[in-house]
């Protein structure tokens, strides 16, 4: 086994890395629109109840089973009981969430390296070069390939310098320029013609349509993809947190991050989507229904830029800037779970394990660029739709039942004596067992038979 394990240096610096591995491009645009097109507040509303109800939790269960163990996934779930058969299924959810944490690397890349590609598109625009504009903004498979190359080149690079001084350093960095990019743009969108239109959308709740069955399960789903649950990686960052922090208010401030930022980014992107009707974009199809939301990021918010002459040029290098650091801060936290795993099992030195890991998976991307039409969608769905939920099942067992009484109360009074007495300790531990496997199970089931 390889020496000493990397550990957070600060409480900031983990809950920096840890949202950094929840706000991804989910947040930003992937929650925005599906709010806008499912009755504005109403759904911000149903959101807001289930991630702080259930994604919370569940994301305990994996910062606790972590930082109990201090190992990565496999060896944490495999050593919580002594029972050949509950160590050998947690040994295997371990290597599965493993599997899935890098596949949706995978798909995570390509959709990534669109996002530099933007970037630099808009800065060729203000120089004036516009056939490599032209080249960057095309979905043709070379410019594909070099983005994606170029972005597991970054993550890559980022994950060998280790926990403190890859993981840590660059997160810490690069949330709070994050934060406040967003926070810029959605002033300064919120001053431009047709944003209170957007507004009105974002706060008026339409409770028709968010409180259908579908609806919840929907929002539901997005709360637990988008506090990166089921694979691991919450797992791994709370392994990586000292033993004196107070684990539930750090997942806490993981959480009310996550979770705001999806919040000003709907102040940011329902604006935008209006500035740009008001500005004669199209961002209705021919049903009624919102555009989807690649087509919003990739052609709607593009053109409203560009209507807006050399200041639209500047923000579009500015916006497609934020979604690239976001998506990085989070495909670091997916790398590191098989790379924790390659280092700890099979004794490889980080710089090694990253680079044949980051490699394998370099090369899964491309392999689903060259048949896209068949495999993007398809890894998206098994992975997130149905590997992320069932995953997320198993987890919340093992750490309601598996997990030791007395372990739990351990790791819970750590940084907070007398945790036995709070409210926290009397409900999560239901919540994990019971109702948290019940409520994946119900979208799991749904997502099946729907
Ligand atoms: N939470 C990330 C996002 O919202 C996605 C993610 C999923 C990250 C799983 C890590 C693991 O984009």
């Amino acid at each position: 086994m390889a020496g000493a394990r990397g550990e957070f240096s600060s409480r900031f610096g983990f809950v920096m890395a840890a949202a950094g591995s929840a706000v991804g491009l989910g947040n930003i645009w992937g929650f925005p629109t599906q709010a806008a097109s499912n009755g504005g507040a109403a759904f911000l509303l149903v959101y807001l109840v289930l991630a702080f109800g259930l994604a919370y939790p569940a994301l305990m269960a994996e910062l606790i089973i972590g930082r109990h163990a201090h190992a990565n996934a496999a060896r944490a779930l495999g050593g919580l009981s002594p029972n050949r058969l509950l160590s050998g299924l947690g040994r295997g959810t371990g290597i599965i969430g493993l599997v899935v944490a890098s596949l949706i690397l995978s798909f995570y890349a390509i959709v990534a390296g669109w996002m530099i590609a933007f970037c630099l598109a808009a800065i060729a625009e203000l120089l004036g070069l516009d056939a490599v504009a032209d080249w960057l903004t095309g979905f043709g498979l070379a410019r594909n390939l070099v983005f994606m190359l170029l972005f597991m080149a970054l993550t890559i690079g980022i994950i060998s310098e280790g926990v403190r001084e890859g993981i840590e350093r660059w997160s810490a960095r690069l949330m709070p320029s994050l934060l406040f990019t967003l926070v810029v743009l959605a002033i300064y969108v919120l001053t431009l013609d047709g944003a209170l239109e957007g507004l009105k959308v974002y706060l008026l709740p339409d409770f028709s349509a968010a409180l259908t069955p579908g609806l919840i399960i929907a929002a539901l789903g997005a709360a637990f993809f988008s506090l990166s649950l089921g694979v691991g990686t919450m797992l791994i960052y709370g392994s990586y947190v000292s033993d004196k922090e107070n684990l539930p208010v750090l997942g806490g401030l993981v959480t009310l991050v996550d979770i705001g930022i999806a919040v000003l980014a709907g102040f940011l992107v329902l604006p935008a989507m209006y500035v740009a009707l008001h500005n004669g974009v199209e961002i209705f199809a021919a049903n009624g229904a919102l555009l989807s939301e690649d087509t919003l990021i990739f052609t709607v918010l593009p053109e409203l830029f560009a209507t807006m002459g050399l200041p639209g040029m500047v923000v579009s290098v500015v916006f497609f800037f934020l979604m690239s650091i976001a998506a990085l801060t989070s495909s670091i936290s997916m790398l590191e779970v098989p790379v924790a795993y390659a280092i700890e099992e099979h004794g490889l030195s980080r710089r090694k394990g990253v680079v044949l890991i980051g490699g394998a998976i370099a090369a899964i991307s491309t392999v689903i660029l060259l048949d896209f039409g068949q495999l993007f969608g398809l890894v998206i769905t098994v992975t997130t739709r149905y590997a992320q939920p069932l995953l997320g099942i198993v987890l919340c067992l093992y750490a309601g039942w598996v997990l030791n009484r007395n372990s739990l109360l351990m790791e819970l009074q750590r940084g907070h004596p007398g945790a036995e007495h709070g409210l926290f300790w009397k409900i999560w531990p239901w919540y994990v067992r019971v109702v948290c496997p019940a409520v994946i199970l119900a979208i799991f089931a749904q997502s099946v038979l729907g």
